[in-house]
């Protein structure tokens, strides 16, 4: 407990700077409009607590008087922004994504664009620079012809302090975690007591700028060019969902077409339907697709794809196409592409099953069509007629939610979905990404083990997921990988 005096004189016992409801609301507008990142009321202690650190030369315990500062004061808007934004990172983060970037990425864009020799790289996010550096590390050990190009990486990110990290290259065992000791043998000197430095060559390789992605969508300074690789890797879900999903656009268009983006597990919003979604090596990842490519089969962009990792095939096709293809015989109605996971396994509801059924196809048509007002009546009228409702119902209506960026009316739908159908395993995973998503790490890792569980229980039954096109076999991949990073995760939260 701290003791500080506040603006009526009186010393209160307090760990942080006091925000009345109505100033915390005032301060999450400045930081939404700011850098974007959405902050949650039930952080208040624990942000108050964290500027409480950041602000040691406040006067007052007033968070009015932190809010007058940030408004008057650039250097302590910057400030503000600096002590909001999590950093956390670490070298070679999600292994999978470095593995399809040395397998795969890297060699396409080699073989593409050896006419012109240029190779553009953005890390948007990139925190303390572990991982632009893994990528100039990458590129060090395996792809050593760039050195002849015209290569660049450029890291970028809004923590000012985030990037003086980056710069000085010194670091920490907690951004070793993951890496071998060949990386730490080959690419840095110990110094001091548990630290080390980054080789120079590596560190000359990257350029840091400071950038706040929530300006993109209204049009940017010094952004003007196309890059080859984008990464933005756990970087928006700290955005409210609209803006992430605008600042994935916008992200989206900085590609080359031919190029690749790479976003964190759940970072994936539905504007990135503009890309072609890859899953390779346990993971997903975009690329823009180039004019000479097959013209895709005339497809809307699914609200499926909301859900990471869902949806895809490794040839970058939408795996709905597929099952619409595969199941054309099959099922005489396929009228919408959002999911049908059981489709066929249980009964709709106990009394009206077409009447039901025919809803839940408009309702999907609607939200296809980005009509999420009427899908979301439609859902309503589907929940509230009687008898037993659905899973169906109920995990389309998470999925509108979740679009309409109503994430406690997402989770109860989810909750609903899953208590009315307890091996509903796309539910449980979709659960763990929104927990995720949201930064309950602990629960997401209880989703996706959930997930998991069942997919070992169903293991050569699961009809359902073969009539989608996602394998469990594929969605335990996924799982898996998603498990160990939050297990790293959660070890440094717990240092
Ligand atoms: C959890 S770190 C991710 C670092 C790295 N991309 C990775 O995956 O390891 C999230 C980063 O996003 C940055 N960030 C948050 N809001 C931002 C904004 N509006 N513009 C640019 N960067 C932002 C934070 O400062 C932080 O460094």
């Amino acid at each position: 407990m701290v003791g500080r005096e506040s603006n009526n004189g009186q010393t209160e016992g307090t760990n942080g700077i006091n925000f009345s409801a109505v100033e915390f609301e005032e301060l999450a507008a400045i930081v939404a409009e700011r850098a974007g990142v959405f902050l949650s009321a039930h952080k208040q202690r624990e942000i108050e607590s964290r500027l409480y650190c950041r602000f040691p030369y406040i006067e007052s315990l007033d968070g009015r008087a932190l809010i007058q500062m940030v408004k008057k004061s650039d250097s302590a808007l910057q400030n503000l922004i600096n002590s909001l934004t999590i950093g956390e990172s670490y070298f070679f983060r999600n292994r999978p994504h470095f593995a399809v970037l040395k397998e795969h990425i890297l060699p396409d864009l080699i073989r593409e664009n050896q006419r012109h020799r240029t190779l553009r790289i953005w890390c948007a996010g990139c925190a303390t620079g572990e991982e632009p550096y893994s990528i100039a590390m990458l590129i060090e050990e395996h792809f050593s012809e760039l050195h002849s190009w015209d290569l660049s990486i450029i890291a970028t990110d809004v923590n000012t302090s985030f990037l003086e990290h980056a710069k000085r290259a010194l670091y920490g065992p907690w951004s070793f975690r993951g890496v071998g000791q060949a990386v730490l043998d080959e690419y840095f000197t110990a110094k001091g007591e548990k630290q080390y430095q980054l080789r120079d060559d590596i560190v000359e390789a990257v350029e840091f700028r400071p950038y706040n992605l929530a300006d993109m969508p209204y049009g940017d300074e010094f952004l003007q060019a196309r890059f080859d690789i984008l990464l933005c890797r756990n970087v928006l879900i700290y955005f409210s969902f609209d803006l992430a999903n605008e600042i994935s656009a916008a992200l989206a268009d900085r590609v080359n077409p031919g190029g690749y983006m790479l976003v964190g597990h759940a970072d994936s919003f539905p504007a990135l339907g503009q890309l072609q979604a890859i899953y390779q090596g346990g993971t997903y990842y975009f690329r823009k697709p180039v004019r000479s490519d097959p013209a895709p089969r005339n497809r809307r962009p699914s609200r499926l794809e909301i859900i990471p990792g869902i949806g895809v095939d490794p040839t970058g096709r939408h795996l709905a196409e597929l099952a619409d293809h595969a199941l054309a015989g099959a099922k005489k109605r396929m009228p919408s592409r959002l999911p049908r996971f059981g489709f066929d396994e249980i009964p709709p509801v106990d009394s009206g099953g077409d009447r039901v059924s025919e809803l839940l196809d408009q309702a999907r048509d609607s939200a296809d069509q980005g009509d999420l007002e009427t899908a979301t009546e439609l859902l309503e009228e589907l929940a509230q007629g009687g008898g037993r409702v659905d899973h169906r119902v109920y995990f389309l209506k998470a999925i509108v939610a979740e679009q309409r960026g109503q994430i406690p009316s997402t989770v109860a739908s989810l909750k609903q979905a899953i208590f009315l159908k307890r091996d509903f395993v796309i539910a449980h995973y979709y659960m763990g990404v929104i927990c995720e998503r949201e930064g309950h790490k602990k629960d997401a890792m209880r989703y996706f083990r959930n997930t998991n569980r069942l997919l070992r229980e169903h293991q050569g039954d699961w009809a359902m997921d073969e009539a989608e096109g996602l394998s469990a076999e594929k969605l335990a991949e996924i799982v898996e990988n998603r498990l160990k990073e939050l297990q790293l995760d959660l070890e440094v939260e717990q240092r």
